[in-house]
């Protein structure tokens, strides 16, 4: 699996594997058949409350513990304990360190935020993370991150597929060495059926979901689909075979519609 370098040199594997909404053994063989299937990359989160069978999946792994690397995410109602979420989460991975922990999403309180990544920081200092980083941010929200501690997060993890891209955040954020991953990557399905991607899928003998994960890959952007299926697991990870031309990169670029799927972060979740 090719990697790509964070602004600190730590290697990210150029895809992963999503870990949300499944539960017990589904999740935990999910996650054994990708990391058989070459997923390095694991995204977990104690929001999804399935962080024990994540790990019990990892534990599995017969390889060294340095070829992976596991992200997993801080809730806004830990935020005033972030050195217990982490004692939570790497007691449910197995793990005695995170390669990347990040906020899940701002909250509304810009104090508890920032002492939460002040918190995440001392976790880095301490040798317990590699690369902190956040996710659902704005730009400005960034901003203040780099005004108070001096350096942006590593990374970034954005709402990001064909019908609803970020350009403009994605380009800010590329300018400034922060690293985009994409959740949501097949817009739970939603892309799949869009008659542009589905006649590149003809063109190229691919499947669509493997058309839309390469666009990703060809713009260093990390997707991370879920699937709980062996094949679909396997399918979609076979995308270092081939490549879409410029003109068919573009044809995907041109499926912007500004419609997004997922919560909007200035008020979600609500209470935080
Ligand atoms: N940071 C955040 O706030 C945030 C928010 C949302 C998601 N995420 C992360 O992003 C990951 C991916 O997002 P997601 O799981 O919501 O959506 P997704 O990956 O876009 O879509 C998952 C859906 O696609 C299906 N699928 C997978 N591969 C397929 C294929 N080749 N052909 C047809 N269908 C396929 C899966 O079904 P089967 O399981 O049946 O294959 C599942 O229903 C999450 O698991 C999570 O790790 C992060």
């Amino acid at each position: 699996m090719e990697k790509l370098t964070l602004a600190n040199g730590i290697g990210i594997p150029c895809m992963g594997f999503g870990c949300y909404n499944a539960y017990d053994d589904v999740i935990t063989s999910a996650v054994q058949m990708a990391l058989e299937a070459g997923y390095r990359y694991i995204d977990s989160a104690e929001f999804y409350k399935n962080e024990a069978a994540v790990g019990a999946g990892l534990a599995s792994y017969a390889g060294d513990r340095e070829e992976l690397f596991v992200l997993s995410k801080i809730w806004p109602s830990s935020f005033d304990d972030v050195a217990a979420a982490f004692g939570r989460t790497s007691k449910d991975l197995q793990t005695e360190y995170l390669d990347s922990y990040i906020i899940h999403w701002p909250g509304t309180d810009e104090k508890r935020r920032l002492s939460a990544y002040e918190q995440l920081l001392g976790l880095a200092e301490k040798g317990l993370v590699r690369a902190p980083g956040v996710s659902n941010f704005s730009i400005p929200q960034l901003e203040k991150i780099r005004e108070e501690f001096g350096t942006y997060p590593f990374v970034h993890e954005i709402e990001c597929h064909p019908s609803y891209q970020q350009r403009a955040l994605i380009d800010w954020c590329r300018e400034r060495k922060i690293q985009v991953i994409s959740y949501e990557p097949l817009n739970r399905t939603k892309d799949l059926a869009l008659p542009a991607v589905e006649m590149l899928a003809e063109k190229y003998g691919k499947s669509p979901a493997q058309i839309v994960l390469r666009w990703y890959v060809q713009h260093d952007q990390i997707p991370i689909p879920k699937s709980g299926n062996r094949e679909r697991i396997r399918e979609n990870i076979a995308l270092f075979d081939f490549e879409l031309s410029e003109d068919d990169m573009e044809a995907i670029d041109a499926l912007e519609t500004g419609v997004k799927d997922g919560q909007d972060a200035a008020k979600f979740p609500a209470g935080y």
